[in-house]
């Protein structure tokens, strides 16, 4: 399956759900100071989440483009390390606002990746949040994974700095629950497809895929220090990498090995033959 092809059969598995399919917004925010470039499908959202604009549609999908190069999420330092960053990428996103929530989030995430792509569910990892001082943990991500088909020794539960997503130092935020693939040789292997890739080294074992259930907005008071209030309705902000999800597709190593982006790599490769 190409890159185009993937792109396009997210949208129309999203559009057969009724979500509305929305353009990507523009790399440079429009209307927002607390952003230089675009960094995720939700920005264009981020007034319907806050419940300040209302649109006339509560799920929308979207292919947006993202640089990740400054602010909150940067992976400048990653980029020619990795197989899997690089600065300008299209993000997949499926979006509720005040709609559903995190069961319908999972089991579509489950039901695309599994009856739709295919994809081998013993390459499959589900990661949440295990809770801290301010937001407990998410049991209920952990049940639902289950329910929808995850053994449960693939269910592991990480902290703040992996599974409660913000947009930025403010903004609205919640935790998160990411699926990663299993690159590596002979998935059935439990000594080589473990635990400790999902979020560990290198690049065995990959995050295609971050399920957001936005339940509240970070602001900042005069004195610097941050309060969480609840949003409005509970909402569900999702992003899935498509040259990442177009690599394991493809059955490559390398996202630069992908359609989408290797005739790049060699049409500059042939300037300077
Ligand atoms: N906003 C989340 C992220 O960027 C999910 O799309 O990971």
């Amino acid at each position: 399956m190409t890159g185009n092809e993937i792109r396009a059969k997210f949208l129309e598995y999203f559009e057969l759900h009724d979500h509305r399919i929305v353009h990507s917004s523009p790399l440079l925010p429009a209307d927002d100071p607390t952003l230089l470039f675009t960094n995720a499908g939700m920005n264009q959202f981020k007034d319907v989440f806050l419940g300040n604009e209302k649109r006339d549609y509560k799920r929308a999908a979207s292919s947006q483009k993202c640089i990740r190069a400054g602010g909150k999420h940067n992976d400048l330092d990653e980029v020619g390390k990795t197989a899997r960053h690089h600065t300008f990428f299209e993000m997949l996103g499926n979006f509720s606002f005040g709609d559903y929530f995190k069961k319908e989030a999972i089991t579509y995430a489950w039901d695309f990746l599994v009856n739709e792509l295919k994809l081998d569910e013993a390459r499959l990892w589900f990661s949440v949040f295990e809770g801290d001082a301010e937001v407990g943990p998410d049991d209920e991500a952990r049940e639902l994974w289950i329910a929808a088909g995850a053994k449960p020794e693939r269910v592991l539960g990480f902290g703040r700095k992996d599974n409660f997503w913000q947009m930025g130092d403010t903004g609205p935020c919640g935790p998160c629950s990411e699926i990663h693939y299993y690159m590596g040789e002979d998935p059935h292997d439990p000594e080589k497809n473990h635990a400790k890739w999902v979020n560990g080294e290198g690049d065995t074992t990959m995050e295609i895929w971050n399920l957001v259930f936005m339940q509240y907005n970070r602001t900042q008071n005069d004195d610097g220090t941050f309060t969480l209030t609840p949003l409005p309705a509970p909402s569900v902000d999702t992003g899935m990498g498509l040259e990442r999800i177009t690599a394991v597709m493809q059955n490559v190593k390398s996202n630069y090995d992908t359609d989408l982006i290797r005739p790049l790599v060699e049409f500059a490769a042939s300037l300077g033959r």
